[in-house]
Formats: C-alpha cells, sequence, structure tokens
C-alpha cells in the first residue's frame, strides 16, 4: 500500500495514463478528456491566453499583499483585470481574479496545470469553479479564476480568531450541499470524472457560500465499457483516499465518495482529517468517529461545539448515518453522489436557500487576513503508512 505516500502524493503519472488506463479503448460520442493532445486541449477551449507581463500586472507583481492561498503545486494571488478585454486593472477596478502561478517546473507539474485546463475548460456547472484563463510563455504555467470571495471550506472551518464566525449549521449543510452537486455533475459525465483530490482546501466558497470544486490538478477519467476501475498510481492527500484505492491503486467514482464522507466529518465536528497532537486515538478523525457515529445517542459527541444548539437531533442523526455509508470500507456499499445529494437536499433550511445573503444563524465575514508567511498549511503530516485505513467501519456497513 502506498509506499510512495507523503502528505500530498503528486507523482509522474503519465506512463499510467497509457499503459493503465482503462478508457482508451471504448468509443464515445465525447473523446474522453485524456486522449486530447496538449494542442487540442489549449486550442480547443474557450479559455483567455493571458500574456504574463499582464497577469504580473494584475496582480501587482505577485506582491505579498495580493496572497491569497497555497496548495501543494502553486501559490495563489488576487488580481484586478478589465471585465471586457481582460487587460490589467487597476486594484478596486473592474473585476477580481485569482490567479495561479505553479511554483514547480516539473513535468508533473506542467501535467496538473493541462489537466485543469483540459477539465475546467470544457466542463461548466454552478459548482465548479469557472476558469477563466491560463497563461503559458517559457517556464511560466499560470491559470486565471474567477476570485472567491470566500476562500476555502478550510479557512472557514480551522481559522480560530476571535473577529472570525464559525460557520453555522445551516452554512455548513449548504456547503455540503453545493460541494455534493459539483461530484454529482463529474460522475454523471458520459465519460465520468474522477476528481481525487476533494477535502476543504479545494471547497472554494463566493459571497453567498455557494461551494465550487476547484484544483482538477488530479482529476482523471473514470473507467469505461467492460472495465470497472482505472488504475493508477496512488495520489491525493493523505487521510482523504479511499482504503481501497491506496492498497491497490484501483480507483472509482466510489474514492471520490469516500473522500466526501471524510470530509462530511470535519463539517460536522470541526475537526481536521489527522491531527498529530491530538491523543493517539483522536489522531485519525474516521477512527475516533466512527464508533459514535454508529450509535444514535453518541452521535452528538462529535459534533462541534461551536454549533452546539442549531440543529435537530434527527438532522445529526441522519447526516451520521450518510457520512458512515460514504466511509464503508467496501466500495460496494456506499451510496452514489446522486443519493448523497438527494440525502442533504432534505437538511436544507429553506429559509437559506432564498436569501440573498445566505445569513442563517451564522453573520457571513470576510475572510480573514493572511499575516506572516501567509501560508494556508496542509493537513498534517503523518510518516509511514497508517493513514487512513478506515479500520472498523466495515462493521457498520451491514
Ligand atoms: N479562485 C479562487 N478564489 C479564491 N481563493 C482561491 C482560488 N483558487 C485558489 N484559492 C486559494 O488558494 C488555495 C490553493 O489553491 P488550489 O487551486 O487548491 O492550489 P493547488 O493546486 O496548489 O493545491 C485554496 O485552498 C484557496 O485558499
Ligand atoms: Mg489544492
Amino acid at each position: 500500500m502506498g509506499s510512495c505516500w507523503s502528505a500530498k502524493v503528486k507523482h509522474n503519472e503519465s506512463r499510467l495514463h497509457t499503459s493503465s488506463s482503462c478508457s482508451a479503448s471504448v468509443p464515445s460520442t465525447r473523446i474522453p478528456l485524456s486522449l486530447r493532445s496538449e494542442d487540442e486541449i489549449l486550442q480547443s477551449s474557450n479559455l483567455k491566453s493571458f500574456a504574463y507581463v499582464d497577469l504580473k500586472i494584475a496582480t501587482r507583481n505577485f506582491r505579498p499583499d495580493s496572497f491569497i492561498g497555497e496548495g501543494g503545486f502553486g501559490c495563489v494571488y488576487k488580481g484586478w483585470v478589465n471585465e471586457q478585454t481582460m487587460a490589467p486593472a487597476g486594484p478596486g477596478t473592474g473585476i477580481i481574479i485569482a490567479v495561479k502561478r505553479l511554483k514547480q517546473e516539473s513535468f508533473q507539474g506542467h501535467q496538473e496545470w493541462l489537466a485543469e485546463i483540459n477539465y475546467l475548460g470544457q466542463l461548466e456547472h454552478p459548482n465548479l469553479v469557472k476558469l477563466i484563463g491560463y497563461c503559458l510563455e517559457e517556464d511560466h504555467r499560470l491559470l486565471v479564476y474567477e476570485f472567491m470571495n470566500c476562500g476555502s471550506l478550510e479557512r472557514h472551518l480551522y481559522t480560530r480568531s476571535s473577529d472570525f464566525q464559525p460557520l453555522s449549521w445551516n452554512l455548513r449543510m449548504k456547503v455540503a450541499l453545493g460541494a455534493a452537486k459539483g461530484l454529482k455533475f463529474l460522475h454523471s459525465q458520459e465519460v465520468e470524472v474522477i476528481y481525487r483530490d476533494f477535502k476543504p482546501a479545494n471547497i472554494l466558497l463566493d459571497s453567498e457560500f455557494n461551494a465550487k470544486l476547484s484544483d482538477f490538478g488530479l482529476a482523471k477519467d473514470g473507467p469505461t465499457g467492460e472495465k470497472s476501475y482505472v488504475s493508477t498510481r496512488v495520489m491525493g492527500t493523505q487521510g482523504y483516499a479511499a482504503p481501497e484505492y491506496m492498497s491497490t491503486g484501483h480507483l472509482t467514482k466510489r474514492s471520490d465518495v469516500y473522500s466526501f464522507g471524510v470530509v462530511l466529518l470535519e463539517i460536522l465536528s470541526g475537526r481536521r482529517v489527522l491531527e498529530m497532537k491530538r491523543s493517539r486515538k483522536e489522531q485519525n478523525l474516521v477512527q475516533w468517529a466512527t464508533p459514535y457515529l454508529q450509535c444514535k445517542r453518541k452521535v452528538f459527541e462529535i459534533m462541534d461545539t461551536r454549533i452546539e444548539g442549531q440543529y435537530s437531533s434527527s438532522a445529526v442523526q441522519k447526516i451520521a448515518r450518510l457520512a458512515l455509508e460514504c466511509l464503508c470500507v467496501d466500495p460496494r456499499f456506499r451510496p452514489n453522489m446522486t443519493r448523497v445529494v438527494a440525502e442533504l437536499e432534505q437538511l436544507q433550511d429553506p429559509a437559506l436557500g432564498s436569501s440573498r445573503s445566505g445569513s442563517g444563524s451564522s453573520k457571513i465575514s470576510e475572510p480573514p487576513q493572511i499575516s506572516g508567511s501567509g501560508k494556508i498549511s496542509e493537513p498534517p503530516q503523518i510518516s509511514g503508512s497508517g493513514a487512513a485505513t478506515g479500520g472498523g467501519i466495515g462493521a457498520a456497513c451491514d
């Protein structure tokens, strides 16, 4: 299992694209995304090709105070462009964009840059972040997205600060539903798309807390025809990958469903999937929470104390059951995203759905300013292979 695994494992898997992917042999009315050449990808998309100098001006030379986030492969900066011409504009004028600059000048970095253009250049949905354009100039690889005012779900779940309101129960349910709809859309494509990196840092929120999936660097065409899975080298983020994918490299859309279950647990508990500073018993959220999820009376003990009193017992019991099903060790017993969406729809606050501000019981506040190094940390690292084995969940799947 995952000898190549690290906190965020992203390896060169081009070899596997050609030799192990099962999607190549089956005809489809749409060309599987992974079969397109780089030229085809860049030419066929409706994306704008930006000049590097323009993005430099738009972000004020990638100044530290334009920095808005960082993931495994790049730093993201805020910038301004003219809405019509997309030419750089002064701060506070035109529209705001988010510019991701790949920091790795590696083959893998380039492949991930291309994967984002490939998928986001073709797929449009209210729950996927909109990619506006890209830049390819000498060693520079950049991506230009719509700016998401409220930042990532990770920031909202884990920022502890007196001037930052925790997400209310109603907003948590809204975000869970939006993200679930994004996955459902990907899974229902004729050639299904497996997202492969579902986690709070990749779920972005607009000013009304609509959730949109971003970061398609690891997305992959699903299996087609006779095949039931795609075989790949294990990639993703530790703690979120499904146990069968970790141990065999067999990838199906049910791997995304497992990751969804992990995120649902984070949303309910306000705890990160791996927290090494906790006692040993509590370091792995899935292992710690599973016995509570299995018991109707005890399930309340995993809930984020900051949202106490905002939910009904039956709603918590329903969503705990759903999380447990998503986390089944045996992927056959996990629900599909269509069912997940249907169940989450029943837990929505009708008032929130129609409200422009999405106020619920939590004040919507601007994301906090990032201070110091400005780094948004990835989930804590764990050495060795002792990650999400999902131990003990099987019993709940009967
Ligand atoms: N469009 C956006 N609007 C606002 N913030 C963004 C946007 N895109 C990315 N970010 C911020 O940057 C972080 C890293 O972005 P991501 O696309 O996940 O990069 P990576 O591919 O390096 O993981 C996100 O977690 C989020 O905080
Ligand atoms: Mg990311």
